[in-house]
């Protein structure tokens, strides 16, 4: 990673708490604060979870954290802060990171989405700011992990959050409704709605009621389940995104707290199985800084990289290690497997009734767009103000297809042997976690107690298609012992049959949802996949050519699990078989939550930082 400048980011000096002998003082730039030689808590990225934790760490004045972020801090240009530009940064602020060929898409590739900034996947993020059902977490807890269930996590979510109601005259318009229970009042992300809608998103949700899918009051409650309003991480204040570096920005001025951008946590320092501290570097050829850490480290560097860290340190599966020559502190096979995501297949068609004032204006229509860029400039309204949109269904799988298709499906998917899934040789901890997961998601589905399709819906006629809740896992694995090499990325996607059949079935769903006169009224026509092409094998071909095995939600690679299970932290979130070592970013995500996972993400580091502190 070239190029990159780095600063220590403090509002004060340390000066009065620091000890003896402050080091790397060249590597500064433009401060005159000084880094300390240790820390009480040393955080890894300064994505997401690693502010929020390092935020609530700071509260008390006599802990030190540090916070080492690879990225830099976000340039807050439109395509951060316009909501309706979100993502426009392209990778500017992304690692560039590919898997290797999906040999059940036809080989094709995709990237690893993974932020490399300051407020990490939150800077770049499509804003979408719902929860999972209550069913999605009640699965960590029946994984073996107590507190962690709907009831434990639920009022972190209301922590991390000060939610604003929609506009009045917009949600009469609408329909949309909130439980104003469900939401916090104090969090650091600001929630809320924008200030336009498109006509045909009422078509949409008369559509969802005429094919029978449940319409709840929100979301948030746990009731996750039919078709709803979900709100944005958006400040109400300004129209403008809000995001994980908020929560640097309160707590900044704390003198216990430093940031420092633009380095690498290169190693984890150990001294037999307790971490002591780490090294990092601004490059592969910078000399490398060592800091150390007197409580814990704290690992928050993602999906990718959190388990990039920990078998470089030779904490991972024995025999990768040993064909890399690293050195085995602690043979956890876990670390690297279980990867998911929600595989999407974006579906396409047409209106050909479809209202004036349509989603397709603003890049089809560039007068139109300017006006409504300048209308967002001087009054924060109009189409500027949605990210990519509020609406979202969440079904069951007895509800889009029927109770015998899934009770089929899932007794297909019970009677599976895991080892057909890995590789020979695999631990057998690995298989008997699969078996134990793939037990409860097939009772979970059947009885509809978890969603297994998003459809976002923002008044286009095509959408998003995606597999909440795959059996197929993947793996995210070092193949070189240089910390500046990309780890390898397989997604394994649809590498279980019973997620083909499911996809199957969700893209039937969309077809017949084209047909429900709220749609028809529209002129609504399928195009791709092309519904004359309706036999299952056909419809597998076209999952094979367009399938897209991301929606930007990798998770679950050093899961929160029993360690028999193939578990790499317990429910304290401390690492197995290692002292002062803990993770709390989105690899710890045991099973995918049929949701956006950033509001997931805040929770749980939230919950993450009460559970550090409670064990000083
Ligand atoms: C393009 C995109 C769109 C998304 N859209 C949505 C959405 O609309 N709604 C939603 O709910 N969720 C969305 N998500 C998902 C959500 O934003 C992420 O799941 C969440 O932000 C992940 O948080 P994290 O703390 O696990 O990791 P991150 O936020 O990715 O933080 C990890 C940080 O660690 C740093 N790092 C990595 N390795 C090292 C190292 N060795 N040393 C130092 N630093 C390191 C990285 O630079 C990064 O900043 C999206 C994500 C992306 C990428
Ligand atoms: C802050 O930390 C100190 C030292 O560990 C501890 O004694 C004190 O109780 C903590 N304060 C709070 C408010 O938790
Ligand atoms: C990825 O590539 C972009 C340019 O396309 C670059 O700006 C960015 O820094 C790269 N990311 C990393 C982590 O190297
Ligand atoms: C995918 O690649 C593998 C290995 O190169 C090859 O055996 C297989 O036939 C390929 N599959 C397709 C569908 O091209
Ligand atoms: C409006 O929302 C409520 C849920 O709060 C739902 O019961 C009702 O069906 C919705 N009406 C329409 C027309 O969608
Ligand atoms: C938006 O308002 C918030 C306060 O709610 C403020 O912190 C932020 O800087 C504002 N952003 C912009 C771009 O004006
Ligand atoms: C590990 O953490 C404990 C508790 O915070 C601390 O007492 C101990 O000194 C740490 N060990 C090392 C080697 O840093
Ligand atoms: C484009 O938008 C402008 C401004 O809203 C409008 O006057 C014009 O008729 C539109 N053109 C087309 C072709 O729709
Ligand atoms: C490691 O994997 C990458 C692909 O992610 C590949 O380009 C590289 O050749 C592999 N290196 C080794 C040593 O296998
Ligand atoms: C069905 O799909 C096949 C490719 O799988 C294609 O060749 C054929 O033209 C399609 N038929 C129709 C009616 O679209």
């Amino acid at each position: 990673m070239p190029g990159l400048s780095s600063y220590l980011v403090s509002a004060l000096s340390l000066a009065s708490v620091a000890l003896a002998s402050p080091i790397a003082k060249a590597q500064l730039v433009g401060r005159d604060t000084s880094l300390l030689a240790s820390y009480d808590y040393v955080i890894v990225g300064g994505g997401t979870s690693g502010l929020i934790v390092a935020d609530r760490l700071t509260e008390n004045s006599s802990k030190t954290v540090l916070v080492i972020e690879s990225g830099n801090l976000d340039d807050q240009e439109d395509e951060v802060l316009v909501p309706g530009m979100a993502g426009g940064t392209g990778k500017k602020y992304m690692y560039n990171m590919t898997c290797i060929p999906q040999k059940n898409i036809n080989n094709r590739t995709y990237s690893l989405l993974a932020a490399h900034v300051v407020g990490g996947g939150t800077v770049v993020n499509g804003m979408f700011f719902d929860r999972g059902s209550r069913g999605d977490y009640d699965l960590w807890e029946a994984l073996g992990n107590p507190g962690w269930g709907w009831n434990g996590i639920y009022p972190y979510f209301k922590k991390s959050e000060t939610f604003s109601p929609p506009d009045k005259a917009l949600a009469d318009e609408f329909n949309i409704t909130y439980d104003p229970s469900a939401h916090g009042y104090q969090g650091v992300i600001k929630s809320s709605f924008p200030k336009f809608q498109y006509q045909a998103v009422k078509d949409w949700f008369k559509a969802f009621k005429q094919i029978g899918i449940p319409i709840p009051k929100d979301g948030a409650n746990g009731d996750a389940i039919g078709a709803f309003w979900v709100s944005n991480s958006l400040d109400n204040d300004n129209q403008t995104r809000s995001y994980a570096r908020r929560y640097y920005e309160e707590a900044k001025k704390r003198s216990n707290y430093h940031l420092i951008t633009g380095k690498t946590v290169t190693k984890l320092v150990l001294s037999g199985t307790t971490v002591t501290g780490v090294e990092f570097a601004g490059s592969a050829t910078e000399t490398a800084t060592k800091v150390s850490a007197k409580k814990e480290v704290v690992l928050a560097a993602g999906t990718a990289h959190t388990p990039q860290l920990l078998q470089l340190a030779g904490i991972g599966p024995k025999k990768l290690l040993e064909s890399l020559g690293i050195k085995v502190v602690v043979d956890l096979p876990g670390v690297g497997s279980n990867f998911q995501d929600h595989p999407v297949l974006y579906f396409s068609g047409s209106f050909s009734n479809d209202y004036p004032i349509n989603p397709a204006l603003l890049t089809s229509n560039a007068t139109y767009a300017a006006e409504q860029l300048a209308l967002y400039r001087t009054k924060r309204e109009g189409p500027y103000t949605i990210s990519r949109g509020n609406s979202v269904a969440f079904n069951t799988l007895p509800q889009l297809s029927s109770q015998s298709i899934a009770n089929n499906l899932m007794q297909k998917a019970l009677s599976q042997n895991p080892a057909d899934f890995y590789p020979a040789g695999t631990d057998s901890t690995i298989l008997e976690g699969h078996k134990r997961q793939t037990e409860l998601l097939a009772n979970y589905i059947s009885s509809g107690r978890v969603a297994i399709q998003e459809i976002a819906f923002g008044g286009s006629a095509g959408g998003g298609n995606g597999l909440e809740k795959p059996f197929s896992r993947g793996s995210i694995n070092i193949n070189s012992t240089d910390p500046w090499a990309a780890p390898v990325v397989d997604y394994g996607v649809m590498s279980n049959p019973v997620d083909m059949d499911m996809m199957v079935q969700l893209i039937r769903f969309v077809w017949r949802l084209y047909d429900t006169p709220a749609l028809q009224a529209l002129g609504a026509k399928a195009l791709t996949p092309d519904p004359a092409n309706d036999s299952d094998e056909a419809i597998k071909a076209a999952i094979r050519a367009t399938l897209t095995p991301t929606f930007a939600h990798p998770s679950s690679t050093c899961s929160m699990m029993r360690r028999e299970y193939g578990g790499v932290v317990d429910s304290t979130l401390k690492v197995y078989g290692m002292k002062n070592l803990s993770i709390v970013d989105a690899s710890l995500i045991p099973m995918t939550p049929a949701t956006h996972i950033q509001s997931t993400v805040y929770a749980v580091a939230e919950k993450a930082a009460d559970i550090i502190k409670s064990r000083q």
